[in-house]
């Protein structure tokens, strides 16, 4: 039996076992061609059957209309902070940013540099970014409205979208694309870096709509324009061959294994669920997001004291039970629950919980 942890990590993150397993038992000669994936032209017929199925797949699961192209662009979710403001807003326009945490600060300050006029249309820093902000200021003239849809390091995630009037939405989806279905029709652009809900590291998944896709851009360098990977399908330079090949076999299982994303979000309830409810026990540990903000995917609690946090993360390592420890820019204790933690992981998570208060409450 190979050895594996109940995985717990921010991102990287865990990978569906059957995914991995696939991946190891075509990993030396795939489909036959006496090659490995990462040894092919990504010109072939081979590999373009990968990265299509991919597309395809995603487009499927989110139920994208033909408006949409799924891109894989290299340069992970922060070269998306500035390849928007870039494509997105013409020199001098007004954007508008929603501000729950770290990833849409670091997003804003791109913006910025890049010279539009931000507005931040709301922000939850006053109480350290433990809920998304309901009460937006919105400039209609804005070339799009910037949000985050889960806070990864501060557990909090939007569960509706804002009406933007007609305003193109734009939103960092890293920490829960594909983790429920939503209606995409609002959105302008979605992205996501694979490398927590989707595979590894080395690509973010930009989803964009033609008309966002068809603004001027020819003043911008070759490969910082969305139009570029629209036009080559991904295929200007060499892209990611691994990364893109394990995204697909992710959507596969989505899609074949767990039955789509209705089912997937139900997954995701139970074991959020079952966590927040486990948290919510007096006495012990305390959530650190406000109600009605949970995330589903980056479930932050506390412990009474920083000496606990510390204990309680070594001992569940002892337990198997990894990646515990919260973001280093805010302490306490963190358990990402993606799509591939499964509900034995957060069962088995649960249990621990609950032993380890008796012990040292
Ligand atoms: C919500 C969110 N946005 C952006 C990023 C940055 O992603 P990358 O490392 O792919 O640039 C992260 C990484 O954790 C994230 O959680």
């Amino acid at each position: 039996m190979v050895h594996r942890i109940h995985n717990f990590n921010a991102g990287p993150a865990a990978l569906p076992l059957v995914v991995l397993e696939e991946i190891q038992s075509e990993f030396l000669d795939f489909k036959n061609t006496g090659m490995s994936i990462i040894e092919m032209s990504h010109r072939s017929k081979t590999y373009n059957d990968v990265i299509e199925d991919a597309q395809t797949r995603i487009k499927r699961l989110l139920k994208l209309s033909d408006q949409y192209h799924v891109l894989f662009i290299q340069g992970g979710a922060s070269m998306q902070f500035c390849m928007i403001p870039m494509n997105l807003a013409a020199d001098n326009d007004a954007v508008d940013y929603v501000d729950t945490g770290t990833w849409s600060s670091k997003a804003i300050k791109e913006a910025k540099l890049l010279g539009k006029k931000v507005n931040v249309a709301a922000s939850s820093s006053d109480r350290n970014y433990a809920y998304i902000p309901k009460d937006l200021n919105l400039n209609p003239n804005a070339a799009y409205v910037h949000i985050t849809s889960n806070n990864t390091i501060k557990g909090t995630q939007w569960k509706t979208f804002p009406d933007t009037a007609g305003v193109p939405l734009i939103a960092d989806m890293s920490s829960d694309i594909l983790s429920r279905p939503m209606n995409i029709e609002p959105f302008g652009l979605i992205y996501a870096g694979a490398q927590k809900n989707m595979g590894p590291a080395g690509v973010a998944v930009a989803i964009i709509r033609e008309d966002m896709a068809a603004l001027p851009s020819e003043q911008l360098p070759t490969m910082l324009r969305y139009a570029t990977y629209v036009k080559e399908h991904s295929l200007y330079n060499t892209p990611p061959c691994f990364t893109i090949y394990v995204i697909q076999l992710v959507a596969k299982w989505l899609e074949e294994t767990i039955g789509g994303l209705e089912k997937m979000e139900l997954l995701n309830r139970q074991k959020a669920d079952l966590l927040y409810e486990t948290i919510d026990e007096p006495g012990f540990y305390r959530g650190t997001a406000d109600l009605d903000s949970r995330s589903l995917m980056n479930v932050t609690f506390r412990l009474p004291s920083e000496e606990l946090e510390k204990q309680f993360v070594a001992e569940a390592a002892e337990n198997g039970l990894g990646g515990l420890k919260g973001h280093r820019s805010v302490g306490g204790c963190r358990a990402s629950i993606y799509n591939a933690t499964g509900l034995d992981a957060v069962k088995a998570l649960v249990e621990f919980m609950r032993d380890f208060a008796e012990k040292k409450a």
